[in-house]
C-alpha cells in the first residue's frame, strides 16, 4: 500500500471517527503543552474538566508564570504526579523570561525544556507549528505495530528506533498535525489494546496482526 494512500484512508477514518476535543480546536501551544501533559497521566475523560479549569483560570502562558505554586498545585488535586505542575510552573516562568512569552517552535528546543520529553516536543511542535514529525505514543506504537507486524521491544532502544523511523515515513508532509492526531485517535478509538473490531477496520485489507491473527500479540512489550 502506498503511504500516500495509508494516509488518506487514515484522514478520512479521522475526519469521520474523531471526538471533538477542546485542544484540537487551537493552535495555542500553551493550551496544546497542557493538555498533553494532563493526557500523560489520565484518560480523556477524567482530564477534560482538569484542562477547562486550567485554561478558565490561566488562558495564558503569562497568567500561568504569574501564579503562585501553591495555587498551581491545589487546581493540579486529584490529577497526581505534582512535578509535573511543578514542572509546568517551572517552564511557564521561563518562557517568559528567557523567550519574551513565546514558545520555541521547534520540537528539538521544545524539548530542552523542563517536563518536555521527545513526544511532548514533538506533539506541540506538530499540533501549533506543523512541524513534520511524528508524535508516537503508546497508542501509535500499537497502531504501528499490529499494521506493519514490527515484533521488537517497544520499550527497548532499538525499538524506539524502529518505531521512529517507520513513522517518519509514513507522516503526511502536508498534514503532519492531523497526522499525529489521527494515529493517537486511532489507536485510542479502533485499534484498541483488547479485543479490536478488525472486521470493520479501514486497514482491515493491509494490516499485519488482522491478516495473521496476531492482535493479542502486539506490540511486544517486554518487562523491564
Ligand atoms: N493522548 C495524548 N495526546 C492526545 C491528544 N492530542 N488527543 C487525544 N488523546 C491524547
Amino acid at each position: 500500500l502506498q503511504i500516500i494512500d495509508f494516509n488518506k484512508r487514515l484522514k478520512t477514518w479521522y475526519i469521520q471517527n474523531h471526538r471533538p476535543l477542546p485542544w484540537r480546536e487551537t493552535r495555542d501551544p500553551y493550551k496544546i503543552w497542557l493538555s498533553e501533559i494532563i493526557l500523560q497521566q489520565t484518560r480523556v475523560a477524567q482530564g477534560l474538566p482538569y484542562y477547562e479549569r486550567f485554561t478558565e483560570t490561566y488562558p495564558t502562558v503569562s497568567d500561568l508564570a504569574s501564579a503562585e505554586e501553591k495555587d498551581v498545585l491545589r487546581l493540579w488535586q486529584g490529577l497526581g504526579y505534582y512535578s509535573r505542575a511543578r514542572n509546568m510552573h517551572y517552564t511557564a516562568r521561563q518562557i517568559m523570561t528567557e523567550f519574551g512569552g513565546s514558545f520555541p517552535s521547534t520540537a528539538a528546543r521544545l524539548s530542552k525544556l523542563k517536563g518536555l520529553g521527545h513526544y511532548t516536543a514533538a506533539a506541540v511542535a506538530s499540533f501549533a507549528f506543523d512541524e513534520v514529525i511524528p508524535a508516537v505514543d503508546g497508542n501509535v506504537y500499537r497502531v504501528m505495530a499490529r499494521l506493519f507486524g514490527i515484533y521488537t521491544d517497544i520499550l527497548s532502544n532499538e525499538g524506539k528506533k524502529e518505531f521512529t523511523e517507520t513513522a517518519q515515513q509514513l507522516i503526511s508532509r502536508e498534514d503532519p498535525a492531523i497526522y499525529n492526531q489521527a494515529m493517537i485517535e486511532f489507536g485510542a478509538l479502533q485499534c484498541v489494546p483488547v479485543s479490536p473490531k478488525c472486521d470493520v477496520c479501514t486497514f482491515r485489507d493491509m494490516c499485519y496482526a488482522n491478516m495473521h491473527n496476531k492482535q493479542s500479540e502486539l506490540p511486544v512489550k517486554l518487562k523491564k
